[in-house]
């Protein structure tokens, strides 16, 4: 299939990811078909994106009207009215690995045999999630960041079976919504920039947990360091449940250090998941918290950096990625100014390695000790 030949995707889910991608697909021109469980949430979902297309058409970035996009997307609560005439399906519902599998083997009774499959998982096995469907070779990751419109990455992973050519019309499709693809060759969990932020969330919690500075303190010396978030803000805005799930799949897939912190368990418990609930590590209630910059300081932004760098060079040691393409998945991912591998270059590699060992003894974090070319300081080649 060629992409010109995909005209109508369906996106299962209008939830924080799901309506951005249903309004990106309207916006490049696509028929959509948006479905949820509940009529309330399409109905949500329809509001968040009419919001962000006037928004967006307030400030002239759009040569369509609003109700030529809008009329685009059809809202349901109907599974095979979404699917079954769509070329390319996109599954955004909640991370819970069975459901993602029985929803998709409902969506084979309906789709087209042609339709290529996707998953929006933020971390989970493309591989195990394409074994519920009988076309494991059109079926694929395709990972958006959010907020989809705003955010120039989006992943297109390969799964075990997936074909050349389902490949490269996901990369062309992403290229048609006007983003940038990233390929992922390997099924890894949290794939390339989740995974490399994985560990920052661990050495985060454990700062928490061991009183070193609140919330607020480290957000803010993120954000005077440049960061476009703090990390908790960033946390609450991509969903504490989300977050939460993620980190207990990589407990279950890479090490038990993933295990998700009780502060984060209990929030989760208590329905406080962040800017979607009005609540979580800050108040959403009024928009975006105010962070406090006088509260900087109380830790060293370098850290943080330094755990990611970690589980960035992991990665390239398994073949996963390139380190351009993980410097730029980082980038347009999480809109950071400089990826990884750049940050590692203007470091010195063997006191990178002996902070990362400090850091596993202070923590207790087998996760921190550095990957083996650091290690070796192989890595120091790659660079130049
Ligand atoms: N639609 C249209 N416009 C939007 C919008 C949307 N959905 N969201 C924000 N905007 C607009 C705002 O209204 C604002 O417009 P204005 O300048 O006219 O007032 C403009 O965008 C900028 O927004 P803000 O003033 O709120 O603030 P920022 O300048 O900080 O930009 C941001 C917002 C682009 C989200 C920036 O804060 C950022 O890059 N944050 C980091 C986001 C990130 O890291 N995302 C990845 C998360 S991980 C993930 O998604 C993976 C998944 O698997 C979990």
């Amino acid at each position: 299939m060629v992409v010109n030949k995909i005209k109508k995707v369906a996106v299962l889910g209008a939830g924080t990811m799901g309506h951005g991608i249903v309004e990106l697909c309207a916006m490049a021109g696509y028929k959509v078909s948006m479905r949820d469980v509940k009529q309330e949430f399409v109905d949500r979902g329809m509001k968040m994106i009419r919001d962000s297309v006037e928004k967006l058409h307030a400030k002239g970035k759009l040569k369509e009207s609003v109700e030529t996009i809008m009329g685009r997307i059809t809202p349901t609560v109907d599974l095979a009215t979404a699917v079954k005439d769509a070329d390319l399906l996109v599954e955004a519902i909640p991370e819970i690995f069975s459901l993602k599998q029985e929803t998709f083997k409902e969506c084979e009774k309906y789709a087209k045999p042609e339709c290529i499959f996707t998953s929006n998982t933020s971390t989970m096995s493309i591989t195990g999630l394409a074994k519920a469907t009988k076309r494991e070779d059109k079926f694929a990751g395709l990972h958006f960041f959010n907020p989809p419109v705003l955010m120039q990455l989006v992943e297109v992973i390969r799964g075990e079976k997936t074909s050349e050519e389902t490949m490269k019309t996901l990369v062309d499709f992403v290229k048609s919504i006007g983003k940038v693809p990233v390929r992922v060759e390997k099924d890894v969990p949290g794939f390339i920039a989740n995974r490399v932020t994985a560990p920052r969330s661990v050495l985060l919690f454990a700062m928490l947990e061991k009183g070193v500075a609140t919330p607020e303190e480290i957000d803010a010396t993120l954000k005077k360091a440049g960061y476009p978030m703090g990390a908790f803000e960033l946390l609450d805005y991509v969903g504490l449940d989300v977050h939460y799930n993620g980190q207990k799949y990589y407990s279950e897939t890479i090490s038990p250090d993933f295990t998700p912190s009780k502060i984060i368990e209990e929030k989760v418990k208590k329905g406080e998941l962040g800017a979607k609930t009005g609540k979580g590590f800050y108040d959403w209630s009024k928009g975006r918290p105010q962070i406090d910059l006088s509260k900087a300081g109380k830790i060293d932004p370098l850290d943080l950096v330094l755990v990611e760098i970690n589980e960035a060079v992991k990665l390239y040691d398994m073949g996963v990625a390139t380190p351009q393409d993980i410097d730029v998945a980082l980038k347009l991912g999480y809109n950071r100014a400089k990826g990884p591998f750049e940050i590692l270059k203007e470091l010195d590699v063997k006191k990178v390695a002996q902070r990362l060992e400090e850091l596993s003894k202070t923590y207790n974090k087998k996760i921190f000790m550095p990957a083996e070319s650091l290690k070796t300081g192989k890595i120091a080649k790659v660079l130049k």
